[in-house]
């Protein structure tokens, strides 16, 4: 007697600690169940276009996103068996329940409570119950998965983050090679790309645009003379003022870089043409080579038209001195809203103190 005793209290304290194992263990599995019904990807490419979106290859569009996350039968479906299975465990927990209920119903009633037939309804019940550790076993599956998922969610992520960042790396080198060959055909030579992609970038911050934008607008602006490659050597190095029929050459270039980089693809090398095309553009309609008006202009293209005249007052040319730093700044805000872009301006002028010291940090 005193041994059943013993394996008795042993039984309870293990039961008592499956119990409370089991109750964590469904606390976290029921909204694990919720966040697979709720899961996102219900395609192949759903993954791919999620983390495509984090990474920031594609551009998202909202319509994509209200298809990945609401617009599938698939999700309806998986709503409908979720909410099936709560309401199957709700079912055999309410069943369980109210048989036990019978049973203490029996023993309380009874005053020899003790017997055969209370022993195998105990049995009974407890094969009953078995359906729960099916139950349990079909959630933790269920987490199982999901944890395996997401664990192959960013292993993709990062393969797929390494390429980007191996593709922008190729890209940079590629725009800062073209960058040079420009620079080193045309008379701009020293730092000129270099300080008018930091004075761009420095505007595009003060403008409020996102760190990546500006990143990007600096590596755009690298090649907004790229469209000198197709001017001839002699006019471009001519140490002397152009005639008017040279300097109608030269006006060529913007039109050039546009063509150079006509069927380029990516965020940063459109960007490029948008910029070739249009950094000699002013708002008044009176640049070059379409005469564009302000509201037709970008933004990229009018940072840039700032930081180029400002970078080629202040160096030295063939055939001129470099400005007086004062003179120039005096010079870009006096252009406000007719040769330049009045926002632009605005930002250049509160930047101002950190576009000098990049002047004098990158001077030659
Ligand atoms: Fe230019
Ligand atoms: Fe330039």
């Amino acid at each position: 007697m005193e041994e059943s005793y013993k394996r008795i209290i042993k039984i309870s304290k293990i039961i008592r600690h499956t119990m409370n194992v089991a109750m964590i263990f469904f606390a976290m599995s029921l909204p694990t169940g919720l966040v697979i019904a709720f899961f996102p990807f219900h395609r192949d490419e759903d993954m791919k276009i999620f983390i495509d979106s984090l990474i920031g290859n594609v551009n998202l569009l909202p319509t994509d996103l209200v298809r990945t996350f609401f617009g599938e039968t698939h999700l309806k479906i998986q709503l409908i068996l979720c909410g099936l299975s709560v309401a199957v465990l709700g079912l055999i927990i309410v069943l369980i329940i109210r048989e036990l209920k019978k049973i203490f119903n029996k023993i309380i009633g009874s005053q020899a409570p003790f017997t055969r037939e209370i022993s195998s309804d105990f049995k009974k019940l407890s094969v009953k119950t078995l359906i729960l550790c099916l139950f349990s076993t079909l959630l933790a599956l269920s987490v199982f998965i999901f944890l395996r998922l997401l664990a192959y969610v960013f292993e993709y992520g990062a393969y797929l983050q390494d390429k980007a960042d191996e593709t922008n790396r190729i890209q940079e080198e590629m725009i800062m090679s073209f960058a040079e060959i420009t620079e080193n055909k045309s008379e701009q030579t020293g730092k000129h790309v270099r300080r008018v992609a930091e004075y761009s970038m420095i505007m595009a911050e003060e403008m409020g645009i996102e760190e990546d934008r500006a990143k990007l607008i600096r590596l755009a602006s690298t090649m907004h003379d790229i469209g000198k490659l197709l001017i001839p050597a002699e006019i471009l190095e001519k140490p002397a003022r152009l005639t008017d029929e040279e300097f109608a050459q030269i006006k060529k270039h913007p039109g050039f870089g546009g063509d150079l980089l006509n069927n380029v693809e990516g965020d940063v090398m459109r960007m490029a043409r948008t910029v070739a095309l249009e950094h000699h553009e002013r708002p008044d309609g009176r640049g070059y080579p379409e005469g564009k008006t302000g509201d037709t202009l970008s933004i990229e293209g009018c940072i840039v038209a700032v930081a180029d005249v400002y970078d080629a007052l202040t160096s030295k040319r063939s055939y001129k001195q470099a400005w007086d730093e004062k003179d120039a700044y005096n010079e870009i805000l006096k252009g406000k809203g007719t040769q330049f872009d009045a926002k632009v301006v605005d930002a250049f002028e509160k930047a101002y103190p950190r576009i000098n010291a990049v002047r004098e940090e990158l001077q030659g």
